[in-house]
């Protein structure tokens, strides 16, 4: 499947909830969220059907993200499902890892092939401010587990933020000295209705190559990818530098995203929406509607434009 600018769209992002465990500062207001309306919550057979239809139209890899997708009920039994689709080639999620330690012997034996974990602090008491509540240990604990039964190579996503975890970089990158874990620093993005708290903490991440010495500048096998990689000279890991705002990697985009509530997201931060929901539920042709929608994909987004995204990370997964 190509786009109009001829770009190959083969990674969809499915995000299977819009509920989370966390109240993360940069994600989510104190008081909670509107929630979707749960008719509108497409069930697992849906997902199921719109993934097959994807597949079938060349999506080669698919990550499931949320909120927090092990939140949402039957979600091995879905992931089950996803990873019987014939075609696909890679299987991954994204999750806070709160519930990795229940979950990841039964995500694996699903089909589940890899996990990135989002984890912003080493500290308890500095996890415990930003996610309004959460426990670090119970994130280390699914780490463990995850290595364990080999959703691997984890990689760890850290949203830097000012004052906050710029002391933490060193510690971080030496993660990778040990195993083969990705580290990879996300620049904090104005977005949802966190916008004014999240301008206070912006920070670029070439502070992570102003801290730490000896990081050389590894090629990257994937063009597509966000992350631009470096390591250490004895390093197993790597460690990546996220920058979602600039339009680094925008020509050689080839994902999109579907939300909970069916809209299809060509662009993270543009606020176009393709409902599928309709076409799904009242019997229609899926697949051309998929088809003629991505075309209308952007070149790329349009943030200097002030085109940020009205939806909150939550809604769109990432
Ligand atoms: P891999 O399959 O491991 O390469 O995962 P990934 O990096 O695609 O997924 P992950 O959910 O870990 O995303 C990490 C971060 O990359 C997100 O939180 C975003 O900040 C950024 N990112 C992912 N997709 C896009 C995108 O389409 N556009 C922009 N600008 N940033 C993105
Ligand atoms: N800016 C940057 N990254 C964000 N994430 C959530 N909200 C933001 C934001 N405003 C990250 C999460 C997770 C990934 C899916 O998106 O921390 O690692
Ligand atoms: Fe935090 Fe992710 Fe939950 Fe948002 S969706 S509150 S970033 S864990």
């Amino acid at each position: 499947m190509r786009d109009s600018y001829n770009r190959v769209i083969d990674y969809l992002r499915i995000s299977v909830t819009d509920l989370c465990n966390l109240r993360c500062r940069y994600c989510m207001p104190s008081g909670g969220v509107k929630r979707m309306g749960r008719s509108k919550v497409l069930t697992s057979e849906e997902i199921v059907r719109l993934a097959r239809e994807f597949v079938a139209l060349g999506i080669k890899k698919v990550r499931i993200t949320g909120g927090e997708p092990l939140l949402r009920p039957g979600i091995v039994d879905l992931i089950k499902s996803i990873a019987k689709i014939d075609g696909l080639e890679d299987l991954a999620l994204t999750t806070n890892g709160l519930l990795l330690k229940e979950y990841g012997a039964k995500l694996k034996e699903a089909g589940l092939r890899r996990v990135n974990v989002s984890i912003d602090t080493l500290d308890p008491v500095k996890y415990r401010y930003i996610t309004r509540g959460g426990d670090l240990n119970l994130v280390l604990a699914g780490l463990e587990e995850a290595d364990r039964v080999g959703l691997t190579p984890v990689k760890l996503n850290v949203v830097l933020m000012k004052d906050f975890n710029e002391d933490e970089i060193q510690y971080f990158v030496n993660l990778t000295k040990e195993k083969e874990i990705d580290v990879r620093f996300i620049e904090l993005m104005p977005i949802g209705e966190m916008v004014a708290w999240s301008y206070s903490r912006l920070v670029s991440n070439r502070l992570v190559l102003d801290k730490v010495k000896g990081l050389e500048r590894v090629a990257s096998k994937d063009k597509s990818s966000p992350a631009v990689y470096y390591k250490l000279p004895q390093g197993k890991g790597k460690v990546g530098l996220i920058n979602p705002l600039s339009c680094k990697f925008c020509q050689n985009c080839n994902r999109v995203r579907l939300t909970a509530d069916a809209k299809m997201k060509l662009c993270l931060h543009s606020n176009q929406m393709i409902d599928l929901r309709k076409t799904l539920r009242s019997g229609g042709d899926l697949r051309s509607k998929i088809l003629t929608s991505i075309y209308e994909k952007p070149l790329e987004h349009d943030l200097e434009g002030g085109g940020f995204s009205k939806r909150d990370m939550f809604q769109i997964g990432g």
